[in-house]
């Protein structure tokens, strides 16, 4: 991975917490993917092996085709269904040029295992969003 993705990735709120070493070691596994802009990247209903953070670019989260929120720039999504292997639980779609760093099922695991940091900041997202969907689904 470019050492701008290095770099980028120090930015990211759910890494600030990694010692630096083992930010290196997380930008070296991840992989850079780009997606114009218009393009799903995960797509509701579906199964998905990947774990996305945004570098540049925003993206659009909609679920059963309400949108629900946008993400950008030190964002992560598509972690719901790498942890319980279940489907996609929304749509995420390019909403201009994207650019990601990108992580498999199988490297996300072992990331999270060994960072109790990284886990916990996951965690708070993960609350934050059920916290969205609950107000959407009271409201
Ligand atoms: P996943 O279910 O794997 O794929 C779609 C992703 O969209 C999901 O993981 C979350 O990362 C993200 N997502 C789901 N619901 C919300 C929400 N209410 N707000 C922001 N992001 C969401």
């Amino acid at each position: 991975m470019a050492s701008d993705v290095v770099t980028a990735l120090e930015s990211v709120p759910l890494f600030a917490g990694l010692p630096g070493k083992e930010r290196k070691k997380l930008a070296r596994s991840m992989k850079e993917r780009t997606f114009s802009a218009g393009s799903e990247v995960t797509t509701e209903g579906h199964g998905g092996v990947g774990f996305f953070v945004i570098l540049e670019g925003e993206a659009a989260v909609a679920v059963a085709g309400e949108p629900v929120s946008t993400l950008g720039r030190g964002d992560h999504f598509g972690e719901m269904a790498l942890i319980d292997k279940g489907p996609r639980s929304a749509t995420v779609t390019a909403s201009s040029n994207l650019r990601c760093a990108g992580i498999s099922a199988w490297e996300f695991r072992p990331l999270v295992e060994g960072s109790g940091e990284l886990a916990w900041g996951l965690l708070e997202t993960l609350v934050a969003r059920v916290r969205e969907t609950q107000s959407r689904s009271s409201g």
